[in-house]
């Protein structure tokens, strides 16, 4: 096998501890890996950001041995779940989120992509997890405050609204739910 391009230890990785495992760092659109090299090729919210994402399925096929299967997790950005007493803030903040993301509804595509990149045997499982309140602002103030310097929301309405979620978070009230789509097909 050619030699990776990044392995060993890598710091903060979950599986950084764990040995027989290489990590190498790759473009989806073109695997450093020969045909068939895998029994499984497995994405999870990558495909939010890809331009083409029939080809990284095809692509990831490739690597994949006959019978093998093709996993791909994602989340719909555009139906994160926030308790607010803002509903209409809240979906405005939500959506100007999603809107900042080349395929902001890409797990709820998956299935359909899928189907049309050639995999068998598809299985579908929807699932929400709870976020804390730490990962909702890493989230979320980096696209808001570009969308304050490009003028699609206002400083006071993004400053609101994080100020109600702060408060909500200092009163053991935040909750924000994301959903998945996970979507497994046969080679
Ligand atoms: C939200 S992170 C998810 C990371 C990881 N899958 C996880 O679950 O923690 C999105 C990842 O997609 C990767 N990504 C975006 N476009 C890519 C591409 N064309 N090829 C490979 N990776 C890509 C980024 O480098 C980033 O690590």
């Amino acid at each position: 096998m050619a030699r990776p391009a990044y392995s060993g230890h890598i710091r903060g990785c979950r599986a950084a501890s764990r040995p027989g495992i290489e990590f190498r760092v790759g473009d989806a659109c073109a695997i450093p890996y020969p045909d068939g090299f895998f029994d499984i090729a497995r994405t999870e919210r990558v495909f939010l950001y890809l331009a083409d994402r029939l080809s990284v399925i095809h692509e990831m096929k490739r690597v994949v041995k006959p019978g093998g299967r093709v996993c791909l997790i994602d989340t719909d950005l555009d139906c994160t779940a926030i308790y607010s007493s803002k509903p209409g803030l809240t979906r405005k903040m939500t959506s100007t989120v999603a809107a900042s993301m080349p395929n902001p509804n890409s797990a709820r595509e998956l299935p359909a992509l899928a189907r049309r990149a050639g995999l068998k045997d598809i299985k579908t499982e929807v699932f929400a997890v709870e976020s804390p309140h730490e990962f909702f602002v890493r989230a979320m103030t980096g696209s808001l405050s570009k969308a304050v310097e490009s003028g699609i929301v206002s400083r006071s309405e993004v400053d609101e609204w994080l100020g109600e979620q702060a408060w909500l978070h200092a009163n053991g009230e935040f909750f924000q739910m994301w959903f998945f789509v996970l979507v497994c097909g046969a080679v």
